[in-house]
């Protein structure tokens, strides 16, 4: 059986849609007395399509409101917490009820006659990376919890959109279930196969961090769009919304997964012809109407920011004068086009840090690079040889033979510039 605590968009569509998709009783409990009362009276205080079909179809069978913790966890061995988790007047997340959630679960748990032999605790709300481990499980310590022996302890995100929430949950596009212990999480794998979704079991931290990279990017899309809307203003006779109409017809947007993927992917910096060039001058040409854009300022910084980063990881790896390699020089993979080139940058930083043995292959493009920029660097015949000769290598251009000759990096220090590796 299965317990939800905190009944507002997400509680009562998670509870109502575990009823109804699992079939199995769900006690509820939420704080607000007003709205336990609503609810046993079969109305929702705000507005969700279908919630009120389902609440009407399950309230007193598989939706019971309980007016206390203590009924609510009493029978339960899965306890969802969808608490709300607002800002704080400082931009911290404000944990307090969550935190006052779980004690007072604990306290209830310590009351009952006898104590629940593995109850797994479930982290819904949205809470910062580390939150569940750092946050909630010291919380279960200090009753004598061990997780993993008597507790099980887990985050599960939750993606639902209001005004979709009730499709969005019994249909997801995937379940997260971030794993502190593995009955705990074993024991969600269980329930939410009946969704007949992908599950995934990651660390708990990922999936913390999951809900805020879709947030964050989302917001950073709305905000790019409106960016571009001042700038449009400014210079006068642009139809905004038909560019962006415009734009939505790139066939990347297309497809599943859609190529648009690939750009919302970590890598070592945007390079190029086009992006850098293209970005800096919409920033510059901005400044002339009058408009300083912030983000794509924000934009071209990170992109320095990104390959700082990696040289930092790399000359943290090798001395001044230990081989350093540099797998790949063309800006993308089946290309030799070397203009704008990150590979450039991260060997330019290199070489101002002192590093002065640089080994590099491309599949392609190695006679551009050299003629193109002639710098003072060693070129390779192989990934064999740079993986040989180098103290700590680097992956720059998601090239496939970089991913395909991965059994040539065992023991060796890599960078995987592009995350291309398993
Ligand atoms: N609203 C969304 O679209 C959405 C989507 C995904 C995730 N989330 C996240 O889910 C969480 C809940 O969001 P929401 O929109 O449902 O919030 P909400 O404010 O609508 O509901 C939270 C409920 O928790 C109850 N509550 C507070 N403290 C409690 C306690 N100690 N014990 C029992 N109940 C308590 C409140 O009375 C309230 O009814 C948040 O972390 C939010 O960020 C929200």
């Amino acid at each position: 059986m299965i317990a939800v605590i905190g009944l507002g968009f997400v509680g009562l569509t998670t509870g109502l849609g575990l009823a109804h998709r699992l079939g199995c009783t769900i006690y509820a409990y939420d704080a607000d007395e007003r709205k336990r009362e609503m609810y046993t009276h079969k109305q929702i205080p705000f507005h969700e399509p279908h919630l009120q079909e389902h609440l009407e179809r399950y309230e007193g069978s598989r939706f019971i409101v309980c007016h206390t913790m203590a009924e609510a966890i009493a029978q339960a061995e899965t306890i969802f917490f969808c608490v709300g988790t607002p800002c704080s007047s400082s931009g911290e997340t404000d944990l307090s009820d969550l935190q006052n959630a779980v004690q007072t679960c604990l306290d209830a748990m310590e009351q009952l006659p006898e104590r629940k032999s593995y109850p797994v605790l479930v982290i819904k709300s949205t809470v910062p990376a580390a939150t569940t481990t750092d946050r909630i499980q010291p919380l279960l310590q200090a009753r004598g919890y061990i997780t993993g022996k008597n507790i099980g302890l887990a985050n599960n995100p939750e993606f639902l959109r209001e005004g979709s929430a009730w499709s969005d949950f019994v249909q997801p596009d995937r379940v997260i279930i971030g794993e502190i212990d593995p009955i705990g999480a074993q024991r969600l794998s269980e329930l939410y196969a009946a969704f007949d979704v992908p599950v995934h079991r990651v660390a708990a931290h990922t999936a913390e961090f999951v809900k805020y990279a879709s947030n964050a990017l989302l917001a950073t899309l709305i905000s790019f769009a409106n960016e571009l809307s001042m700038i449009a203003d400014r210079i006068g006779q642009i139809d905004i919304p038909q560019v962006f109409r415009l734009l939505h017809e790139d066939r990347r947007w297309q497809g599943h997964p859609a190529k648009m993927t690939d750009y919302v992917f970590p890598g070592c910096g945007f390079g190029g012809y086009c992006l850098p060039k293209d970005t800096q001058s919409l920033y510059s040409h901005a400044g002339n109407y009058g408009h300083e854009s912030m983000l794509l300022k924000a934009v071209l910084q990170v992109n320095e920011d990104i390959k700082n980063h990696i040289v930092e990881r790399i000359t943290a790896s090798a001395q001044p004068d230990e081989m350093v390699g540099i797998l790949g020089l063309s800006f993308k993979p089946d290309s030799d086009d070397v203009r704008g080139a990150v590979s450039k940058d991260i060997i330019g930083l290199l070489l101002d840090r002192g590093f002065h043995r640089i080994l590099a292959y491309d599949p392609l493009a190695m006679d551009n690079f050299r003629g193109t920029y002639g710098l003072p660097i060693e070129y390779a015949g192989s990934v064999e040889e740079v993986i040989e000769r180098s103290q700590v290598s680097t992956i720059v251009t998601s090239w496939k033979e970089f991913k395909e000759k991965q059994s040539l990096y065992a023991g060796k220090t890599i960078i995987d510039g592009r995350h291309v590796l398993s």
